[in-house]
């Protein structure tokens, strides 16, 4: 294990690469899939589940964590990592986004944002600064600056006005941050789906010298070639020696075409959340569990796979489970989806060491659009 944060590249395959982030409480491999465990838990999983699938690392969220139990609670009671039972790394998102999809009332202004809670109606407020100390009491490996994210479509001039304020906000995280051996703090790129604005942005964060650089503001709506655009533009100004993480992304096909494009993170609810509603990913596509056709069909999701949500519960169980609203129903879907996006990931990894990156994706693509059926 490292004292350090250490991020390395093993092999290359085009733009795309594949590595890893050395860190003390354990090795990244990268490109990584970060279940998304907003609320100190991945919802339905046992962390000790979630790492035999192949998961390095998981993500907390400031916002839902300094309501409910609060961050001071969490330092108190030893941190993130203890209270949940999670001893390997953790990534935390800082809250801005969230506040902006989630909070009720907010009000922003250059030092900070105000805003309402979700949970109980209570004003709380984030700045750039209390970000980075909630992440600190969590414990977090990983810690994301505060940043603004705005809803596409959006005038130039909003989308502008948010970056340049994610850029002031940045500054000031990384001055609250700063040295913190093994940790670290990332940079988010945004700038909406003008290019120009990516780039400046993107350049600006370089020029603070972070450890590594997400890219946020995307899949807020946009269409995949939009958000594919704005990595290709971002790309070439971030440094190849720091991590890139896709921030909230995304479908199979979005990771493996940011993946081309040389992202090395992503998280998404997707696999989680969908799998909380009936919908099963596999090597050949999805399948909605919830529709009648699966009632009397004895087969399970995917007898190749490894996983046993996936090979041993047929279909027509899952059908039954799904319909009566049955606790093991998300428990047996979220694990099938979150073996699917490690095994993706394990695949991608492999196929970016093996030189054989493109040919691995035209196989996994084929796989989708042949179906489940
Ligand atoms: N999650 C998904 N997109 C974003 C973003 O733009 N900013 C932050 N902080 N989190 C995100």
């Amino acid at each position: 294990m490292s004292e350090e944060f250490v991020f390395t590249v093993a092999a290359q395959d085009g733009a795309a690469r594949s590595g890893e982030i050395r860190m003390p409480r354990g090795v990244i491999r990268t490109p990584a899939f970060m279940p998304v465990g907003t609320a100190a838990t991945v919802k339905a999983m046992y962390p000790d589940q979630v790492k035999a699938l192949g998961a390095d690392v998981v993500l907390g969220n400031v916002y839902h964590l300094m309501l409910r139990p609060g961050a001071e609670r969490i330092a108190r009671l030893g941190g993130l990592h203890a209270f949940m039972n999670w001893p390997y790394p953790i990534l935390t998102d800082s809250g801005g986004f969230q506040v902006m999809s989630l909070a009720g009332l907010r009000k922003l202004d250059e030092d900070g944002v105000t805003f309402q809670s979700h949970v109980d109606g209570s004003m709380h407020r984030l700045t750039p600064e209390r970000a980075i100390e909630i992440q600190g009491l969590l414990g977090s490996d990983i810690q994301m600056q505060l940043d603004e994210c705005v809803k596409l479509p959006n005038t130039d001039e909003a989308v502008e006005k948010a970056m340049r304020l994610s850029l002031r906000w940045a500054e000031r995280c990384r001055v609250a941050f700063g040295e913190q051996p093994g940790k670290a703090m990332f940079g988010i790129v945004q700038g909406g789906a003008v290019e120009r604005l990516r780039v400046e942005s993107a350049r600006a964060l370089v020029d603070l010298d972070l450890k590594g650089y997400a890219i946020g503001g995307l899949a807020v709506g946009e269409p995949q070639d939009v958000m594919l655009a704005m990595i290709e533009a971002v790309e070439p100004h971030l440094p190849a020696t720091k991590p890139r993480y896709l921030m909230g992304v995304g479908t199979p096909d979005d990771i493996v075409e940011a993946v081309r494009r040389g992202v090395d993170m992503f998280d998404c609810v997707m696999p989680t959340r969908a799998g909380r509603h009936g919908m099963a990913f596999t090597r050949h596509g999805r399948l909605n569990l919830k529709n009648a056709k699966h009632a009397e069909d004895t087969r399970p999701l995917d007898k190749g796979s490894k996983c046993e949500a996936a090979n041993a519960y047929s279909r027509a169980y899952l059908h039954h489970l799904v319909r009566s609203n049955e606790i093991l129903a998300m428990m047996l879907l979220t694990w099938n989806n979150l073996a699917y996006y490690q095994e993706l990931m394990a695949g991608l990894r492999k196929a970016i060491r093996e030189k054989r990156l493109e040919d691995f994706v035209a196989e996994t693509k084929e796989g989708w659009e042949k179906g489940a059926t």
